[in-house]
């Protein structure tokens, strides 16, 4: 029977990165045996694909309130132990460009793939199988037996970096949650995250003729100083709302709950609507909401609010207030989202009560890790998710 020091299960953005810094903490140790199997037939699919292409492999704003979890700051540790920059001196060590988009968000200038490639190359010393399923792991008391499509193997120690449930097709399974209760961890029900919000059916007819439709909007949930805010760009799409703004605020939502959304945050409607009047209002009131939103949203409200090819100068001011709470405070209740199919990442997962912080070992599992997304820590949009791929990784290499 094969016998491996490390077995680190899946090929992802955490697996890979904890690899390669095994390998380099253990350079002077050769003989360190490190095993990372995937059932995928690529490695870092999601790095390839993230980012639009150009992977937005980090971000300079990280600190532990840019992740939710039920154990806020049980990710601090990690943080604090692999910084933003430290990636970045490892992408500039690559010689892969990079810049900073908005906000913090650094992508490469060229492709997502030169990262795979780079996190590649750092492990060279461990071995990748890919194609491998995993049937099983278990401990004897002594080590772990990994059982896979290729047999069993042995090990010392075994990280989990099976990351979530969003996008099946990708390879995502809730293996790692299944693993964790095995071995008597609890699992924080895992559900999608940055993921788009879904209308009711009969509000579709509604937002159909908008899809595509894009504007800058400040999206709330919440109510007053525990209110959470992105201010974003907001998608209307065939089945409802998606873009940053709303992505952001749908891993705070709940189903039940009500968002808000203002669709022009630089115009107080309010007052615009009153003035635009006293000049004569003559205007149509979707001509004179056009200046403020794009057309297609400005007949779609002026149409849902009864005042299609009504003028600006005829409405009272009761009406034009309400007119500028649709724009200004849209309240909206989304039916749901569009789930895993779509979600960029899985909130919940992995109990941080059952963690260490320091290295992310199971406290009633000597040997046993968890990294990256199966842990209940998830980032806000915009290179946080990978960069706790990159520090929870590095925590548990460290103590490996
Ligand atoms: P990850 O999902 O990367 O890897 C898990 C691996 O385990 C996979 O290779 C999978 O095949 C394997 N696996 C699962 N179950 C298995 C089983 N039963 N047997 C064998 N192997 C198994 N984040 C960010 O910071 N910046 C960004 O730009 C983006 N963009 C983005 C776009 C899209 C479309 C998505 C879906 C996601 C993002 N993300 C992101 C989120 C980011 O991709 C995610 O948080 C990390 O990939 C998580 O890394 P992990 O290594 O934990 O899991």
């Amino acid at each position: 029977m094969d016998y491996f020091d490390t077995i680190i299960l899946g090929a992802g953005a955490a697996g890979l990165f904890c690899a390669g810094s095994i390998i380099e903490n253990n350079s002077t140790h050769a003989d360190h045996k490190v095993l990372v199997i995937d059932h995928a037939r690529a490695a870092g699919e999601k790095i390839r694909i993230s980012g639009g292409g150009r992977c937005n492999f980090t971000n300079l704003a990280t600190s532990h309130d840019r992740f939710l979890s039920q154990n806020p700051r049980f990710c601090a540790s990690a943080l604090a132990g692999f910084s933003a920059r430290g990636f970045v001196d490892m992408v500039d060590r690559a010689g892969i460009a990079w810049h900073e988009k908005t906000l913090g968000q650094l992508f490469c200038d060229e492709s997502a793939r030169q990262i795979i490639d780079m996190l590649l190359h750092r492990m060279r010393g461990a071995q990748l199988w890919l194609e491998t399923a995993i049937n099983a792991v278990t401990h004897d008391g002594k080590c772990f037996l990994v059982t896979t499509s290729k047999g069993v193997l042995r090990a010392a120690r075994v990280v989990v970096a099976t990351g979530g449930k969003s996008i099946p097709k990708m390879g995502a399974t809730g293996f790692g949650y299944e693993l964790a209760r095995q071995f008597g961890l609890r699992v924080i029900e895992p559900r999608a995250g940055l993921v788009p919000l879904t209308f009711a059916e009969q509000d579709l007819d509604k937002c159909r003729p908008l899809a595509g439709v894009a504007v800058q909007a400040v999206v709330s949930h919440g109510h007053g100083r525990s209110a959470t805010r992105f201010r974003d760009g907001l998608l209307f799409t065939h089945r409802g709302v998606s873009g940053p703004a709303i992505l952001q605020i749908s891993s705070f939502w709940q189903p039940g709950e009500e968002i808000t959304v203002d669709l022009a945050p630089d115009h107080d409607l309010k007052t615009l609507l009153r003035e635009q009047r006293g000049q004569g209002g003559r205007i149509a009131v979707s001509t004179a909401l056009g200046r403020h939103l794009p057309s297609r949203l400005a007949e779609a409200i002026a149409d849902e609010m009864g005042l299609k090819e009504k003028r600006l100068a005829d409405q009272t001011n009761s009406r034009l207030d309400q007119l500028a709470e649709r724009v200004n405070a849209w309240r909206l209740r989304p039916v749901g989202s569009e789930g895993w199919r779509t979600a960029e990442v899985t909130l919940g997962g992995v109990d941080c009560r059952d963690l260490n912080a320091r290295d992310m070992q199971a406290r009633q599992q000597p040997g046993l890790y968890f990294i990256g997304e199966v842990v209940d820590v998830t980032g806000w949009l915009g290179g946080y998710n990978f960069q706790w791929a990159w520090a929870s990784a590095h925590a548990a290499a460290k103590s490996i």
